[in-house]
């Protein structure tokens, strides 16, 4: 299959490349395409034999469920049920933005999306393209981060082009993502609601809403399969600058790769070293081309600096921690 390449600038949207999108859409295609948080693999959610496709170009188990991608709260409700006051309020507060409510699912989500369990995730992403790809077509959609099963989560038509060129019909380029990390995932199924996958929508910034309802759910269960992207290149967190030179003398010979919030003192042997000087907000966004590309320099190892784990500074070291695999 010969994947065409269509810009989108979110400032000013193109209708007819939209309409083009929307269209192989309700053709049953895939159209990778940019969102607030990181790069959807689109399809049509209540079409099973294009929904297959998704797990067919992603190589994505069948067990782990898809997340419906709306256009609005109005959307949503057609597809889960039994809606706790407190999703209102968080709908009300956050959407459209980087919040994923698992909730009850109604009988109108095909079974291949919510992998057999009774319940749905949906989201309004906050991102012009997206939502006019999503209105345009009519139909929520089935939208998976944009990337081959076990890499890293797609910030750019780069990563998606690397990934999945040749496999889907479509890319729409929106250039890199804002957020670059991908949403919060919060269970309402059950009380207290369970933040499943941490984002930048913080638990700080769920506790402000509903107070006293919210809790961080544990590594068990289902949050199993959300550690999932491994980079070939071994990724060792650090906190202090001590831990880190000891570590690293350790590994003297190797190529190393180095990753720090702040300038640090010079270290002879790294050959590759980032600097992030604007905070949590550019590490979150670079997080997913930092391990691509450490990949592309052939690092061996790859030092990063843990934020301190509080509001999206969390988000950033879980997953740093989950690259590295602890
Ligand atoms: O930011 C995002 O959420 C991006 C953009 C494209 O919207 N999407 C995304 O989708 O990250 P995906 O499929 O790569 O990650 C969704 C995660 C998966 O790990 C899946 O296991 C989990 O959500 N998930 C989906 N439905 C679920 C359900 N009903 N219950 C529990 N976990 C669920
Ligand atoms: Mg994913």
């Amino acid at each position: 299959m010969k994947t065409i390449y269509l810009k989108v600038n979110a400032d000013s949207l193109d209708d007819k490349v939209i309409e083009q999108a929307a269209l192989i859409i309700k053709q049953g295609d895939l159209v990778a395409f940019p969102t607030d948080t990181v790069y959807g693999l689109g399809a049509d959610a209540l079409n099973e034999t294009a929904v297959q496709k998704i797990f067919a170009a992603k190589g994505r188990p069948q067990d782990n469920p898809l997340i419906l991608l709306v256009s609005s709260w109005e959307q949503a409700c057609d597809y889960v049920r039994d809606i706790p006051d407190e999703a209102h309020a968080l709908v009300e507060k956050f959407w459209p933005g980087p919040l994923t409510l698992v909730l009850p699912a109604r009988e109108t989500v095909p079974d291949i999306i919510r992998a057999g369990l009774a319940q749905v995730g949906v989201r309004m992403p906050s991102h012009k393209a997206a939502l006019a790809l999503i209105e345009k077509a009519g139909v929520p959609l089935a939208a998976p981060s944009a990337n081959v099963s076990g890499r890293p989560s797609p910030t750019s038509a780069e990563h998606v082009k690397y990934d999945l060129d040749g496999r889907i019909a479509a890319i729409l380029d929106g250039g890199s993502t804002r957020l670059g990390i991908e949403s919060t995932l919060l269970d309402m199924t059950s009380q207290p609601y369970r933040i499943l996958r941490s984002g930048a929508i913080t638990i700080e910034d769920l506790e402000q809403s509903i107070p006293g309802k919210v809790i961080k759910a544990d590594n068990e269960a289902p949050a199993a399969k959300l550690a999932h992207y491994q980079p070939r290149v071994k990724i060792i967190p650090f906190a202090s600058n001590d831990e880190m030179s000891e570590s690293m003398a350790r590994r003297y010979g190797a190529k190393l790769g180095l990753v720090t919030l702040s300038e640090p003192t010079v270290f002879p042997n790294v050959e590759w070293h980032l600097v992030i000087s604007g905070g949590v907000s550019e590490y979150g966004q670079r997080l997913f081309d930092i391990f691509r590309t450490a990949d592309q320099h052939q690092i061996e190892y790859l030092f990063m600096e843990l934020p301190e784990s509080k509001e999206l500074g969390q988000a950033v070291a879980d997953r740093i921690k989950q690259a590295a695999g602890s």
